[in-house]
């Protein structure tokens, strides 16, 4: 089974996706944690990749589609995948649609996890992410165990480059003009789901994990 899961910055699915996956056995692939692991191995798509994420933009197509063509093919990914803020445009989507044509795989179902503006500036701004295992908690809404320290034992959690206010403003205006037209894109296939996202992290947990038990 392959599942997207879409939605603005701050929609939760980092949060969903890490407990969904390890639910049924699919790889997460979140576009934005392996592009911030890219940068800190310095490597020449992590150099490319910077300006344009640090500034809210979204990084060009063919690098995108490339890496995660890549990490979709390997082997931990064959019994399928949870994308996680990937695709986010038009021309991501049909890659996509190709390359998992190519491998004789197709896209199974399409979550929208919707959530208002205004909720997902509290989100960003209170977020504390682990740069180590990708593990992602709220000073609010989903605080770690011991304050500002990763529950899995990595060691302190970080405060997101782009979570400052002003880049959160722009992310936001560039997934309304360039990712919310995937919602119709997915819904003229058949293939998407809506939940709700401003919910607690459970409920939303909850109806993420039945509309996949109906997708298996
Ligand atoms: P990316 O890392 O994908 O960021 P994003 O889409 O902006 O989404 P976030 O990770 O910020 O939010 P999320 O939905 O995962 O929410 P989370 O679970 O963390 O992308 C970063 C950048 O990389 C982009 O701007 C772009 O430059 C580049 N990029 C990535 N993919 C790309 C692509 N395909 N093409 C081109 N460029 C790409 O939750 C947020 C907070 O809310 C947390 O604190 C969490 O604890 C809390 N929370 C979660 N759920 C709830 C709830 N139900 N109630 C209360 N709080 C909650
Ligand atoms: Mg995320």
């Amino acid at each position: 089974m392959n599942v997207i899961l879409l939605g603005p910055p701050g929609a939760g699915k980092g949060t969903q996706a890490k407990r969904t996956a390890a639910a049924f056995g699919l790889k997460h692939l979140s576009s934005g944690d392996i592009l911030r692991a890219e940068r800190k191995a310095g490597t020449e798509l992590g150099r490319k990749a910077q300006s344009y994420m640090d500034r809210g933009a979204l990084v060009p197509d063919e690098l995108v589609v490339a890496m995660m063509a890549d990490h979709i093919a390997r082997p931990d990914a064959a019994k399928g995948v949870l994308l996680d803020g990937f695709p986010r445009t038009r021309a991501q989507a049909e890659a996509l649609d190709r390359e998992l044509a190519r491998m004789g795989n197709r896209i199974d179902l399409v979550i929208d996890l919707a959530v208002p503006d205004d909720d997902v500036a509290g989100r960003l701004t209170g977020r504390r992410s682990c740069p180590k295992c990708g593990a992602v908690y709220h000073i609010r809404f989903h605080p770690p165990k011991t304050d500002g320290m990763c529950d899995g034992g990595c060691g302190a959690l970080v405060v997101r480059e782009d979570d400052k206010e002003a880049v959160v403003r722009q992310r936001l205006k560039t997934y309304h003009e360039q990712t919310e037209p995937l919602i119709a894109y997915y819904r003229e296939k058949g293939l998407l789901r809506q939940v709700d996202g401003s919910r607690s992290v459970d409920q939303v947990g909850a109806a993420v994990d039945a509309l996949c038990r109906g997708a298996q």
